[in-house]
């Protein structure tokens, strides 16, 4: 395999995490909406991810003075959808009226469900530490509202430039390689 040198800051178009998600918050009776690449696993028990949000969204200052979020998961057919809430602020647009979204309430957090996203994630912040330096919010999973089908959902995945990966198919070929608590 040939290779060459690549720039180091964009690097993430190969490891970026999947899938891209949108994150719903609420404060002082206000809801918005920002789309999300950048965010990890951090514990099974409890449920932590951990979520970059970069100051200046209006979502950083909903988020950090609420302690709450919803991550909402979802499919190619919203992709157009997730780019315009992604490149528009709640600062100045009400996101679930200019882009026709359902806001649902939550059972644990005031913050509004995205209905017409696969998957629902209501979160509370779990860890404020790591903010100021990074700001990187790290959430507990308080409650998961997953759609019965299709099982492996269509998500999109954002390799950077304006370009996505669709979810593919999926394949049970390696399982026969994992130690039982790996999986
Ligand atoms: C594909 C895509 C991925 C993004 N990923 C992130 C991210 O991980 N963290 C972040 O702070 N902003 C990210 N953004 C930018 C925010 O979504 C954008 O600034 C948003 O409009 C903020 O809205 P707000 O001002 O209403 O909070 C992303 C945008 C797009 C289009």
């Amino acid at each position: 395999m040939k290779k060459k040198d690549f720039p180091v800051e964009n690097v993430r178009r190969f490891i970026e995490p999947g899938p891209i998600v949108l994150v719903s918050s609420s404060y002082k009776g206000e809801h918005n909406i920002m789309t999300m690449g950048w965010h990890m696993i951090m514990e099974f028990v409890p449920s932590l991810i951990g979520c970059y949000i970069w100051t200046e969204n209006h979502s950083f200052d909903m988020i950090k003075k609420s302690g709450e979020c919803v991550i909402n998961v979802p499919t190619v057919d919203m992709a157009s959808t997730v780019v315009k809430i992604g490149n528009s602020s709640g600062r100045d647009t009400d996101k679930f009226e200019a882009y026709n979204l359902t806001a649902e309430k939550g059972k644990k957090v005031k913050a509004p469900l995205i209905k017409e996203c696969y998957a629902n994630f209501e979160c509370k912040l779990y860890d404020k530490s790591l903010i100021n330096k990074y700001n990187l919010f790290v959430f507990e999973v308080v409650k998961a509202h997953v759609a019965t089908t299709p099982k492996f959902p269509q998500t999109i995945h954002y390799r950077g430039d304006g370009l996505f990966m669709i979810a593919g198919p999926t394949t049970s070929k390696f399982k026969k390689g994992f130690k039982p608590e790996m999986l």
